[in-house]
């Protein structure tokens, strides 16, 4: 016991050292919907981490976020921030768009590749490759050098003599000319372990080994992460007996279909992996902000694949010095938005479309309206591939709270402004105001309308609509959406210059209409809308005040934290 003791000792202050070595790391690392994320670390640009995540129909697209920490993002710029960039939006299928990116950075250029799915409409090949020398200059983004993917999910990887490889989902791998896009023959390298969907390879080289990194069973609860190496790049390609290295499938955790990972080094040369997941639990039916972006601390010794830690919500990982030092546009992600388009400012770059706006259809402070944002309604939002009059931000917080201040006075039947949670076409919860034939006067009235469009995994009929009239009600009317609980979104209205005792709650309705369905692979946004429902109307709407607040994240089963 005397002699066990010193060592007993060393262990202890070993352990505890190793403690304070570490940080908690909290997860989803980027809330809300941020699917496919693909990571470098670039000590050129002052030690700055980048991730990219998918944005299938959202616009502008492709988000390169940057980070000290790992804890701290803010938005660095869009790869794809114009519509002369890349104008084939109108497909139709609703999780059509841009599919994962990989990032990479090679000798001074940042590389964002990827496919652009459709429906057939886009007559052009469907393999996108941007490249900048400044991240943080939505402008310096060039149009990108089109190329002949054979597949989604293009990953991009120098070998030693600096040639460039592009390697597209079940493996393909081909040269690429970076200027012209043009690919060499082509080669499968591993069909991975045998499950389905074997795609969102990344090809690495460590210690004389090419490792090859996929995505395996599907981007649902069966996702794993795998790996294979080899000692030439074009194989042979031999799976890894610990497979797989990463995943959440058959386990009752509350973060589930992790997958899609990516592997990156910070200053200290400690390893990490991002990958997405949903916060769904294993009965995977409520999950409105999808596919997450999580990261996951690894270990990769010599020789050996790397160990990685399995994605929990809060979880030991390796200490970085904390910084909200980093450059980019707008706030740090988390920051409540505190919207009120004052005249000569710019659309907040946080705010979306779905597929490229109609630029007339948005206008900060129109001539008469200061603090305002006016919307020119679209013809319906359900429907079509033109623009539609929608503007939102993501879902980011398990609780939280949206509002907007509507002016809106439609003049013609069935027009309609108000905020929604929207996640396709054809998902979404509206609360709008909207002009309707009263049944007891027989006259056009305004209305406020709480209506459903389509249902999701709620698992039943869509809800009728609740409507409530409000004849007397003048000037703007405040829109709030609440998520008071991770199940249901409350939805109520409070007329101008109206308190508490004042507020007409429409109703509450499940999260489960906006989680899956003909959004499998995105999330929710919050936002608002002008749309003539398929009527004459053109009435234009005001939007003013507009407010959201993340109140709580929740991180495992029972457990909430104040949102980050
Ligand atoms: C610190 O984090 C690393 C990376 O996850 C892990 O391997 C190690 O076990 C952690 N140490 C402690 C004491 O938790
Ligand atoms: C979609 O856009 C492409 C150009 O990108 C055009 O060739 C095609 O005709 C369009 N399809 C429809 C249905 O508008
Ligand atoms: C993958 O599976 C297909 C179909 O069985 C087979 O033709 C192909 O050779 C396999 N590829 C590799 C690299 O093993
Ligand atoms: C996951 O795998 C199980 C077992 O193979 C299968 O029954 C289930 O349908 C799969 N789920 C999905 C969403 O692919
Ligand atoms: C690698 O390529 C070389 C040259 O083509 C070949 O001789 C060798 O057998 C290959 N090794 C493996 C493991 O495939
Ligand atoms: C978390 O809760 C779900 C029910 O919502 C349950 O199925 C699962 O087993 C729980 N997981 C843990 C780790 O307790
Ligand atoms: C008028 O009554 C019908 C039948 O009850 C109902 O469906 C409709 O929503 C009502 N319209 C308004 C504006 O309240
Ligand atoms: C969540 O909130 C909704 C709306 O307030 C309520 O109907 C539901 O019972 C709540 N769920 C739980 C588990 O408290
Ligand atoms: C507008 O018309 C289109 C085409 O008929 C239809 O698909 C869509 O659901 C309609 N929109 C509304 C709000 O009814």
């Amino acid at each position: 016991m005397v002699r066990l003791l010193p060592y007993l000792l060393g262990v202890l202050a070993a352990a505890l050292l190793a403690a304070a070595a570490n940080n908690t790391h909290l997860n989803p690392t980027i809330p809300g919907w941020h699917s496919d994320p693909s990571c470098i670390f670039v000590p050129e640009w002052d030690d700055t981490f980048f991730c990219a995540t998918s944005t299938f129909l959202v616009t502008p697209g492709m988000p390169i976020h940057a980070s000290k920490d790992l804890v701290h993002w803010r938005l660095a710029s869009h790869a794809l921030n114009r519509q002369t960039q890349w104008p084939h939006y109108n497909t139709t299928g609703q999780s059509d768009g841009i599919f994962a990116i990989t990032l990479r950075f090679h000798e001074g250029v940042f590389y964002a590749i990827t496919f652009f799915a459709s429906d057939g409409s886009n007559p052009l090949p469907p393999g996108l490759l941007f490249k900048t020398t400044d991240p943080f200059d939505d402008a310096a983004w060039g149009d990108p050098v089109l190329f002949q993917s054979p597949n989604i999910d293009p990953d991009l990887f120098w070998d030693d003599d600096g040639v460039p490889y592009m390697t597209a989902a079940q493996s393909i791998i081909s040269t690429i000319d970076l200027e012209t896009g043009a690919l060499g023959p082509a080669t499968q390298l591993w069909n991975g372990t045998g499950e389905r969907n074997p795609e969102g390879p990344h090809i690495y080289k460590k210690d004389g080994w090419y490792y090859l990194l996929i995505a395996e069973g599907g981007t649902e609860v069966n996702h794993t992460v795998t790996m294979a190496r080899s000692r030439n790049i074009t194989g042979t390609y031999i799976g890894f007996d610990g497979n797989p290295v990463l995943t959440n499938k058959d386990t009752d955790e509350y973060f589930q279909t992790v997958g899609h990972a990516d592997l990156f080094q910070d200053a200290a040369g400690d390893w990490w992996v991002s990958a997405l997941a949903t916060r769904s639990g294993p009965e995977w039916t409520n999950y409105p902000m999808g596919r997450e972006m999580v990261i996951t601390p690894a270990t990769w010794t010599k020789g050996e694949f790397p160990v990685m830690s399995p994605v929990r919500g809060s979880e030991s990982a390796w200490k970085l010095p904390m910084s909200e030092d980093v450059s980019g546009t707008g706030s740090i992600y988390g920051t409540p938005d505190v919207f009120d388009f004052a005249p000569g400012s710019a659309i907040p770059s946080n705010l979306l479309f779905w597929r490229w706006p109609d630029a007339n259809s948005f206008t900060v402070s129109s001539p008469g309206h200061p603090n305002t944002l006016r919307i020119r309604p679209s013809p319906d939002i359900n429907s079509g591939i033109n623009p539609i009059s929608l503007i939102t931000r993501l879902q980011t917080d398990t609780l939280f709270e949206f509002s907007i201040d509507v002016a809106f006075e439609p003049i013609d039947l069935n027009e309609e402004a108000g905020a929604t949670v929207f996640l396709t076409q054809a998902q979404h919860i509206d609360l709008g105001i909207v002009l309707l034939s009263d049944n007891a006067s027989n006259s056009p009235t305004p209305h406020l309308r709480l209506r459903t469009t389509g249902s999701g995994n709620l698992g039943t009929a869509t809800p009728p609509p609740v409507i409530h009239s409000i004849p007397t009600w003048r000037g703007p009317v405040t829109l709030t959406i609440r998520a008071n609980n991770d199940t249901h979104y409350t939805f109520s209205a409070t007329p101008q210059g109206g308190t508490v005792h004042d507020d007409v709650v429409l109703g509450s309705l499940p999260a489960t209409i906006v989680s899956g369905g003909t959004g499998p692979f995105t999330g929710a946004l919050v936002g608002a809308y002008a749309t003539a429902n398929n009527g004459t109307g053109t009435t234009l709407a005001y939007i003013s005040r507009w407010r959201y607040t993340g109140i709580a994240q929740q991180i495992d089963n029972n457990t909430f934290v104040p949102s980050w």
